[in-house]
């Protein structure tokens, strides 16, 4: 299970993010970004940062600890922004905390060069859970104590908006991945991360999604048969066949002249 925490106070927004986190300290003494239920596409997108974030944990990519927060919308009366307390009271009860990383850079590919292999292991790992959301454009990567920390899952999954037309094989367009200039051997990484992937593996993560954010889901039984939906859709796309890769591992190599790619290599002349 997720720790359970408390909001005590709402800190500040963060108006970079297109749903509006906000900064929230807890009961824990702890402070986080927390990502609000009552923002935008609802619950899917928490359901799509807990599945996302803690697989990749366990892939060996470091993703800030997650918790669930409990809401009371008091904490926020003080906040003059009338959209900020829409949110507020939308969101009463449970949402998604995110261990603040105080001081943590945006990633800047012009300014710090990624491994290749875990350039590989990301891009690779986003055409699984089929994220759009690591262009160069909004990269949710942060540069932490000179490592490099995954952000922001709440665009991925989202075959979940429409089950029926779930597809494992849906190519992944991996043109504008913020990392993709640096990848090599995407296949590899591939693998690697592809082996550390079981059902027993699924099972885990999935579980720890609270079953308010999944029942009610249309042609499902029940809140764990959702739950087995996308732990089968992970394992077929992780297992099943690779062409869906196909089309992200194309992507690398397109770096052409004036990329960060080409950058990186007269700098290293
Ligand atoms: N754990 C964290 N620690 C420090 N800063 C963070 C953390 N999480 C998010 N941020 C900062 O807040 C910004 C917005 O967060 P995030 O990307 O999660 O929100 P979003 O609303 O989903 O954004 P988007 O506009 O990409 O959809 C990030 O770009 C980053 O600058
Ligand atoms: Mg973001």
């Amino acid at each position: 299970m997720l720790e359970e925490i408390m909001a005590t106070r709402y800190v500040t927004p963060l108006r970079e993010g297109g749903s509006l986190p906000g900064v929230v300290e807890a009961d824990d003494l702890g402070t986080y970004v927390v990502k609000f239920r009552g923002a935008g596409q609802g619950p899917k997108v928490l359901v799509a940062e807990i599945i996302c974030a803690e697989l990749a944990r366990r892939l060996g990519l470091r993703t800030p600890e997650l918790k669930l927060v409990d809401l009371d919308p008091q904490i926020g009366l003080r906040e003059p922004d009338f959209e900020i307390q829409a949110l507020l009271q939308a969101s009463a009860g449970r949402n998604v905390a995110v261990d603040f990383l105080p001081g943590a850079l945006g990633f800047d590919p012009l300014s710090w060069r990624p491994d290749a292999g875990f350039a590989a292991e990301v891009l690779w790992f986003d055409g699984l859970i089929h994220n759009v959301d690591r262009t160069w454009r909004n990269p949710n990567l942060l540069v932490w104590h000179h490592d490099t920390w995954l952000i922001d899952h709440g665009a991925a999954l989202w075959f979940h908006y429409s089950w029926k037309s779930a597809d494992p094989q849906r190519p992944f367009d991996a043109a504008d991945h913020v990392l993709a200039p640096f990848a090599a051997d995407v296949s590899l990484a591939g693998d690697r991360l592809a082996a550390k992937i079981t059902s027993e593996l699924l099972a885990e993560v999935t579980a720890l999604v609270p079953d308010e954010w999944l029942e009610g889901e249309q042609g499902f039984e029940s809140a764990q048969a959702v739950r087995e939906a996308y732990a089968d859709h992970l394992l077929a796309r992780a297992h099943g066949p690779r062409e869906w890769l196909t089309a992200a591992a194309k992507a690398a190599p397109k770096s052409g002249p004036g990329s960060v790619g080409a950058f990186w290599k007269q700098g290293d002349k």
